[in-house]
């Protein structure tokens, strides 16, 4: 087994990650890059319409006061407002690094990153490059980073984090390529893995997303907040069905897009939620002034948040109300009735969308309008940590990006993503090579070797299992049929039934897992990757369905049609979950942090 020592060892290598590494580097520490794709290929590049940051180059009456009451509307009062505060504080600094650091970003006629509309965001703040920002963020902190001396294992997935009490001291791996094991030691370790996209059949995520992150820390001894928490972006492509979830960015939306039903009508105005009452136009012709960027105006509908844009179109579809393939209609094309360069104006703001569509779907979309359907996107819940270091409950572990809960509460705004990267990426670099310098790990002893042992026989199990002529129990078939149930059962709407069908479901797809086998031998075998994976999403997925049972009321993306209102009581609890002493998930009741005064009074000045 090849052996590596770091001081701070990153696992994952998008956004969070490389920015995480970074900053570790610049500290002088030893750094692991792991990641178990290629570089470059992360779910931020899904961040297609632009990083939040309250820069105020379009509107100037925007500062980080507005962007965080807006974190905390968006997210429904039950974020942790120190993150949200650091968010909103610091997102304009990472922004203008990035830039510093060689990223393009559309301009201002005066040469100022161009800032764009966004869902729940009072102000155009998202600076963006065309529907590519996610792209251009990954491409950018590559180029940086690559010079640092970070030592990078491209395909290699982290199976288990090795501890030393209540101390992470490593990593077990395997190579994708090849098979063989990989041991890291380290004496800080930086979560930064994504999400849990692909425990639901129609989804954004690519195949990497199985909550390892998630599984890794609660394995650790970490707790999990949130996790009932799951965000179905509303517009994913819907047709031809090889494509279906792919996301259709809201930057279109942001640029003038319509949502449509089948009469042709734009339904979005409704239901506008009493949060957004005031901000929200009433007519077609004043949201369209927003959108161009009259400051007086009020926002379209359409950019109301995810959550309650997700709903509306499923109101449609089940209604009977939908497009042909069972979505409903972005119309972009639109514009020419009030933009005479239309069809140049919307292939340069949105390259990506009119590709996509044209070579996908055959769809121009400067001409006609777009099926699009809500798809799985982003998970709000994910590892608890220290609002300032990121550290998690167990000592060198730390967490950032995605697999971090927090910063969004119930919903997230979009666009929020990226710049959380960019926060709390460097703030987990920062500290977790702090915690490096001050606590070394100790010379490798036979607790290290026993966890290691255990992890190799984990990671065999599924290849001996088939030698001994097992069952043959597939791991794309536990995949597969965990999907529907996620999808059908702890989907956009719930109801108590349903979720408690998921939850059985998914406990009996864990006892079936327990005798998957995977053909074939350790080299480039996929079957036996998808089994590895497993573990994590079903354990990803049983954390969703218990908080989801559990939360009795309808908040931000956790809607329940059984308790379709907010309740007082849940609006003031945390439902954390962690590993019980008997080995089971546990679920714990905690209460939300309340923002310090200051904070209140920013939050009730811009209601
Ligand atoms: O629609 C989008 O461009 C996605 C952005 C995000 O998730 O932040």
């Amino acid at each position: 087994m090849k052996t590596a020592e770091h001081d701070v060892l990153v696992i994952g290598a998008g956004g969070a990650g490389l920015r995480a590494a970074i900053e570790a580097s610049a500290a002088g520490v030893s750094v692991g890059l792991v990641t178990k794709s290629l570089l470059g290929k992360a779910h931020t590049v899904m961040a297609e319409g632009g990083i939040a940051a309250a820069l105020a180059n379009v509107d100037e009456r925007d500062d980080w006061k507005t962007h965080f009451a807006d974190t905390m509307r968006g997210g429904q009062y039950v974020n942790n407002p120190t993150m949200a505060e650091l968010h909103a504080r610091e997102a304009p600094a990472r922004v203008r690094e990035l830039e510093a650091w060689g990223a393009v970003f559309d301009r201002t006629p005066d040469q100022r990153i161009l800032q764009r509309n966004f869902g729940g965001h009072k102000y155009p703040r998202l600076a963006h490059v065309g529907d590519r920002t996610g792209l251009e963020m990954i491409r950018t902190l590559q180029d940086h980073g690559i010079h640092l001396g970070i030592d990078v294992q491209m395909e290699c997935t982290v199976t288990r984090l090795l501890t030393d009490g209540n101390r992470v001291i490593g990593a077990f791996a395997y190579e994708r390529e090849q098979g063989r094991f990989r041991l890291f030691r380290a004496s800080s370790v930086v979560l930064a893995t994504g999400g849990i996209g692909r425990a639901f059949r129609i989804t954004s995520n690519s195949w990497e997303y199985t909550g390892d992150g998630h599984a890794l820390a609660y394995e650790a001894g970490a707790d999990l907040i949130d996790m009932e928490y799951v965000q179905f972006h509303p517009t994913g492509m819907v047709w031809p069905p090889s494509v279906r979830g792919i996301l259709v960015t809201e930057g279109v939306r942001g640029e003038g897009g319509v949502l449509r039903n089948s009469e042709g009508r734009r339904f979005m105005f409704d239901d506008i939620p009493d949060l957004y009452r005031t901000q929200t136009a009433d007519d077609e012709e004043e949201g369209w002034r927003y959108t161009q960027g009259d400051k007086e105006a009020r926002r379209p509908p359409e950019l109301l948040t995810r959550d309650h844009v997700a709903r509306c179109i499923v109101r449609e579809i089940r209604e009977g109300r939908g497009s042909p393939h069972g979505g409903v209609f972005l119309d972009i094309a639109w514009i020419r009735e009030r933009l005479k360069d239309s069809e140049s104006h919307i292939r340069r703001k949105l390259p990506s969308m009119y590709h996509q569509f044209m070579e996908l779907a055959g769809i121009d979309i400067t001409k006609e309008p777009m099926e699009v359907g809500p798809t799985t996107h982003y998970v709000m819940g994910g590892v608890r940590v220290d609002g300032e270091t990121q550290m998690s409950a167990v000592d060198g572990l730390f967490a950032a990006g995605e697999c971090a809960g927090g910063l969004h509460g119930a919903n997230r705004l979009g666009g929020n993503s990226l710049s959380d990267l960019l926060v709390f990426g460097k703030r987990a670099g920062e500290h977790a090579a702090r915690f490096a310098r001050a606590n070394p790990r100790s010379a490798p002893d036979g607790a290290e070797r026993e966890q290691v042992a255990a992890a190799e026989q984990d990671a065999l199990a599924p290849l001996e299992r088939q030698e001994a002529g097992g069952s043959g129990v597939g791991a794309y078939q536990i995949q597969s049929e965990l999907q529907d149930l996620m999808q059908t059962r702890v989907g956009i709407v719930r109801n108590q039934e349903e979720i408690e069908e998921g939850l059985e479901g998914v406990l009996a797809l864990r006892d079936r897992a327990d005798s998957v086998a995977a053909s074939g031998n350790r080299a480039y075998n996929p079957g036996w990757h998808t089994a590895l994976d497993l573990p994590n999403l079903l354990l990803v997925s049983e954390a969703v369905a218990r908080t989801a049972a559990e939360r009795k009321e309808s908040r931000g993306a956790h809607f329940r049609e059984d308790y379709p209102a907010k309740s007082e009581r849940w609006g003031k609890t945390t439902l954390v979950v962690r590993k019980g002493s008997g080995g089971g998930m546990e679920l714990a009741e905690e209460a939300v942090t309340s923002p310090r005064d200051d904070l209140l009074r920013i939050i009730e000045e811009n209601r």
